[in-house]
């Protein structure tokens, strides 16, 4: 009874926290555009730029079982390229017949390549806070940065990947759960907020263009990065869903169908986020 009533209530908070900007707030917002405007200027006050060098180290080292690197890792554009490959992913693995993103691409490499253990390398993917980025996520944030400064081309036009798309833009717009969100209750509106954050329009492209090619990114206020997977896992948190699983066909989905909007947009990453 108390869960329940404790729940019931935190769904009030909540439904009542996502509100329209009012006016007065904009000097707020603009305080906070101003201080990440700041830490852009120089970019070397990055701290993500930190575990993209932990994670190219990590690619590169001879590790797992098998004791190789992941130099072999095909992530798209042939085997051990790494320039430009997160330009153009999600995309469909044949030799997996799956569709990926980039984090799920290493976890396949890790396991396949490597030897290390699926079940163990999702069973916390995430870092608490304060606590760096897992290896896997500095080896993703290695990978994207690599494609900093093109503009996202993912194809997403096989079947598979159509179907990808398709099946993230169900998730988005599905409600469920003890809240009864969707993502499109805080995403799909233009200026939302909860509390003190802005809620990206993230169902417009011309928003999700803005914002979706700078993750993985280091996020100020958790200091860590944070990659898109665990930006999803949080989002599905919030909403009180079961834990999103990390290399889920779900998370696969509503990256693809997020990725698909931002198509144009510029990568950026490792970004910097409040
Ligand atoms: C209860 C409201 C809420 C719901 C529902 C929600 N999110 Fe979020 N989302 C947030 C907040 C708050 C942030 C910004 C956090 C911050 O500023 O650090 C965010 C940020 C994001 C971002 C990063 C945007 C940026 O600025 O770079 C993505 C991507 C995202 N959410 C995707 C989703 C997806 C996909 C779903 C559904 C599975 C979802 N969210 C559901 C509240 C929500």
């Amino acid at each position: 009874m108390k869960n329940f009533l404790q729940t019931a209530f935190a769904a009030l908070c909540a439904v009542a926290a996502v509100t329209a900007a009012p006016a007065q707030d904009a000097d707020t917002e603009k305080g906070i555009e101003r201080y990440r405007q700041m830490l852009k200027e120089d970019p070397w006050s990055n701290p993500g730029l930190l575990d993209a060098d932990r994670g190219e180290a990590l690619w590169k080292t001879t590790r797992g079982p098998k004791n190789v690197s992941l130099e072999t890792c095909d992530l798209g554009k042939g085997a051990g390229k790494v320039d430009g490959v997160f330009a153009e992913l999600p995309r469909f693995f044949a030799g997996a017949n799956q569709v990926m993103d980039l984090e799920t691409r290493i976890l396949w490499c890790m396991e396949k390549i490597q030897g290390f253990n699926r079940a163990d390398l999702i069973k916390r993917p995430h870092p608490g806070g304060g606590q760096p980025v897992k290896e896997l996520g500095a080896m993703a944030t290695y990978v994207a940065s690599k494609s900093s400064g093109m503009k996202y081309a993912a194809r997403l036009d096989k079947p598979q990947e159509k179907a990808m798309v398709a099946l993230g833009d169900e998730l988005f717009h599905r409600r469920s759960g003890p809240f009864d969100f969707s993502c499109a209750t805080c995403h799909a509106a233009e200026g939302l907020r909860i509390r003190l954050q802005g809620l990206p329009y993230l169902e417009s492209p011309s928003e999700a263009k803005k914002v979706i090619g700078e993750w993985p990114a280091y996020r100020v206020s958790s200091t860590h990065v944070m990659t898109m997977q665990h930006r999803l896992y949080d989002c599905y948190w919030q909403m009180r869903m079961p834990e999103l699983q990390f290399g889920s066909d779900a998370s696969v989905a509503l990256i693809a169908y997020l990725t698909k909007n931002a198509e144009g947009g510029e990568i950026s990453a490792p970004a910097l986020k409040r």
